[in-house]
């Protein structure tokens, strides 16, 4: 029987004191150089990233939400262009669309993977489109090849939101490396996270790799020497040192997740709900591991009495929140995010949890719908 003890959305303790004496050491080497930005832990870090997931480059950002901004900006994506994106994501998907002066063009999503339909994207193609940003949502990576296809025929960019997929695949490419360029976040709760804030960008493309390293450090294309408007956002050199750590355990932790997501499968097999399913072609990085159900409440109310972890990502899609109101859209334009907001819950999943604690989570759920 699992232990009645609370359970954590997340709990980082565990492994912070697995890698505090390793990298407490990189900070003091980093500290007796006197090289606190831009020094050899991002250097290092942005060249061993690039080859994990398998782009030309990677270049090192202050967090996923610039990685996406500057994606856009190098891209040539600003006033009057339009941007097609998913309405189930993170906030900051939409909000550096709108930040950089493009407009957001919400399309619905796939019931099961939560990821943009394809579908739905060629629908809302127009002469004003100048981009896609599909998002590899929890970790389950859209359809790039149907994406990626549409971008092609059809002239636009494609900027991968990987924030929450870090050593996801999509067929046998790692997210990241198929658009022009993949944006990640380091961000605590990431299944690559750091311990502060921090992100990337991934491309192959050369001309879009000097580009962002230029805006990234405001604009300079020598000390001193500005030749656009820039940013301050580079990625803490403190940080790097720690994502190198983590970035050799990747598989490792890719593994965990998937481990746990399997026994959450097995465990809830027979319910009155739906488990995440397994990308066709490629793998799920499980960031969450989020369940549907129509008794998604009583799941909601037994967890907050039990005191198990949760999220609800996310409870509001993005077309109708009251930011984005003068869009437009009416409720029931993009009905399966909608239905989905409803439904969903996703449960603890990290590095350290005990199968004893994946236990626990499943015999509350069964306590509550069973
Ligand atoms: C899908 C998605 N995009 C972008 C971001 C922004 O990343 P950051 O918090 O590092 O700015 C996040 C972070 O939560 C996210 O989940």
């Amino acid at each position: 029987m699992a232990s009645k003890k609370p359970v954590p959305m997340l709990d980082l303790s565990g492994e912070f004191e697995e890698l505090k004496a390793e990298w407490y050491s990189l900070i003091d080497k980093a500290g007796k150089k006197g090289a606190f930005i831009l020094g050899d832990n991002v250097t290092r870090f942005e060249k061993e990233s690039a080859r994990y997931i398998g782009a030309k480059h990677a270049i090192g950002v202050a967090n996923g939400t610039d990685a996406l901004q500057l994606s856009l900006r190098a891209l040539g994506i600003g006033k009057g262009d339009r941007v097609i994106t998913t309405p189930w994501t993170f906030f900051a998907t939409a909000e550096v669309i709108s930040e950089v002066g493009a407009t957001p063009v919400f399309v619905d999503i796939e019931p099961g993977s939560f990821c943009i339909d394809p579908e739905q994207i060629k629908k809302k193609i127009t002469k004003t489109t100048k981009a896609i940003m599909p998002v590899h949502i929890f970790g389950h990576p859209a359809n790039m090849d149907a994406i990626s296809a549409l971008a092609e025929e059809h002239g636009l960019a494609l900027i991968e939101d990987a924030a929450q997929a870090f050593g996801a695949k999509a067929g046998r490419q790692r997210v990241g490396g198929i658009g022009d360029t993949g944006c990640f976040s380091f961000y605590p709760t990431k299944v690559l996270g750091c311990y502060g804030d921090g992100g990337l960008i991934t491309t192959n493309s050369d001309e879009l790799n000097d580009h962002i390293r230029r805006l990234r450090n405001h604009g300079a294309s020598a000390p001193f020497m500005h030749e656009e408007i820039g940013y301050n956002s580079r990625l803490d050199e403190v940080q790097a040192a720690l994502l190198r750590l983590k970035l050799k355990g990747m598989n490792m932790m890719l593994d965990v997740r998937q481990r746990i997501a399997d026994y959450y499968d097995e465990q809830l097999d027979g319910l009155d709900l739906t488990t995440p399913p397994r990308p066709a072609k490629g793998r799920h990085a499980f960031n969450l591991y989020t369940i549907r159900s129509y008794q998604r409440d009583a799941i909601r109310e037994a967890f907050e009495e039990q005191k198990i972890g949760h999220s609800i990502c996310y409870p509001a899609p993005l077309h109708l929140q009251k930011v984005y109101e003068n869009l437009k859209y009416k409720s029931g334009s993009l009905p399966v995010a909608e239905q989905a907001s409803e439904e969903v819950i996703s449960l603890p999943i990290y590095h350290g949890m005990s199968q004893q604690q994946a236990a626990r989570v499943c015999e509350v759920i069964r306590e509550a719908i069973g």
